[in-house]
């Protein structure tokens, strides 16, 4: 599904020269190298602070450790989305109330956010899925009414713009109380190993942030909190901060590739492409199309699935299981959630090849390929 290979080959001299650097620095944890990389990041993201973490889940319950959330509260989630999202919730013994996403965009719908509020309800966690943001000034307005915090997962979508309806323009993870992403090596913004971030522009909450994160301490050996073991490596800093030079041009090649895409399976009727909202930038994580036609399974989406497979192309379902149907919300009540959206949706998903380094010849052969299954049918 990406190349972090070819990716890798196009910046080898300035990524080993950085990563020669702190190994023979020896710092291998914190220094210059992982400060400057939060100050970039922060600048790049036009928040006031980030704070490095080990990975997005880590990120995420940080985040929702930060805010003060007791065993119990409710915090309101799309199902539609990966797994880590509510895991940090559950892991905190919060209860995840799972809400309905947009068809279109894959995002929380906000309209079901609001219905999905009650005295309980602390916080609202929106998912920018597939690298285009969730409706953002809706979801902000709706926690300002009813007093909620917002943490953004945004793992999937660094780089993405957001308008809002007077013009102005932000990044998304940058818009609710704190933002979360993840590193990991297939992110648009990837380590070569494992890394996350959280992003605030609130002073007093990001000290609590690096304390968490810090096994709870103010300082060196003062352990004010229950906190937890989250750092990010330097080694992978300096990897990212690199990277980071390269992202919004990265970001523009998966736009790039999955324009080629469109243009080749536009007027397709069994096809729904993906959709881009007028507020929202589309960073392409994710090129997922929904196959309209399931009546048989080998017919429909698993059998493009497994054809595509068969001819050495990879696709994936992201994601065949929602949350609410999975077996570990069994006992937090995950199905009595009714979320037929979401079900339809994990039944067509299927996500095709999208990278930095994807060329028209490799995207002709995808192409053809789905093509040809679809017409046989
Ligand atoms: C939407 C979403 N949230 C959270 C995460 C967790 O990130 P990580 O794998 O770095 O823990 C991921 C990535 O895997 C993700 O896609």
């Amino acid at each position: 599904m990406v190349d972090t290979k070819n990716q890798y080959r196009k910046i080898k001299q300035e990524v080993d020269a950085a990563v020669i650097s702190v190994l023979e620095s020896s710092q291998f944890i914190g220094g210059k190298v992982l400060n400057d990389f939060a100050v970039n990041l922060a600048a790049y993201n036009g928040v006031k602070h980030v704070v490095p973490c080990a990975n997005g889940t880590d990120a995420l319950q940080i985040a929702m450790m930060a805010l003060d959330l007791q065993p119990g509260d409710e915090v309101i989630t799309p199902s539609f989305t990966y797994i880590a999202t509510v895991e940090a919730a559950a892991l905190l013994k919060l209860q995840p109330v799972f809400v309905e996403v947009d068809p279109q965009t894959f995002c929380m719908d906000p309209a079901a956010v609001e219905k999905a509020i009650t005295p309980k309800t602390r916080a609202i966690v929106p998912v920018h899925l597939y690298g285009h943001a969730t409706d953002m000034e809706k979801i902000m307005a709706i926690a300002k009414k009813h007093h909620l915090y917002v943490i953004e997962d945004n793992a999937q979508a660094i780089g993405c713009d957001y308008t809002f309806s007077d013009g102005t323009v932000k990044k998304t993870g940058g818009i609710g109380h704190i933002g979360c992403t993840s590193f990991y090596p297939s992110k648009n913004l990837g380590a070569f190993g494992d890394g996350g971030a959280i992003f605030t522009n609130d002073d007093t909450l990001v000290e609590k942030l690096k304390m968490i994160a810090s096994h709870g301490q103010s300082k060196r050996y003062y352990h004010d909190v229950v906190g937890c073991n989250s750092r990010l490596d330097t080694v992978q800093a300096a990897i990212l901060d690199i990277k980071l030079k390269y992202l919004d041009q990265y970001n523009a090649a998966r736009r790039k590739a999955a324009d080629y895409y469109n243009k080749a399976f536009a007027g397709n009727a069994r096809i729904s492409l993906p959709f881009k909202a007028s507020y929202s930038d589309h960073v392409f994580h994710q090129y997922t199309i929904i196959l309209n036609d399931v009546s048989n399974a080998s017919h429909g989406r698993d059998g493009l699935n497994q054809h595509l497979a068969d001819k050495g192309i990879p696709s994936m379902i992201y994601y065949p299981v929602p949350c609410h149907r999975q077996k570990m919300f069994d006992s937090l009540g995950g199905n009595e959630f009714n979320l037929p959206v979401t079900d339809w949706l994990s039944e067509r998903v299927i996500s095709l090849p999208i990278h930095t380094e994807l060329d028209e010849e490799q995207q002709d052969f995808i192409i053809s390929n789905v093509l040809d299954f679809i017409n046989s049918k």
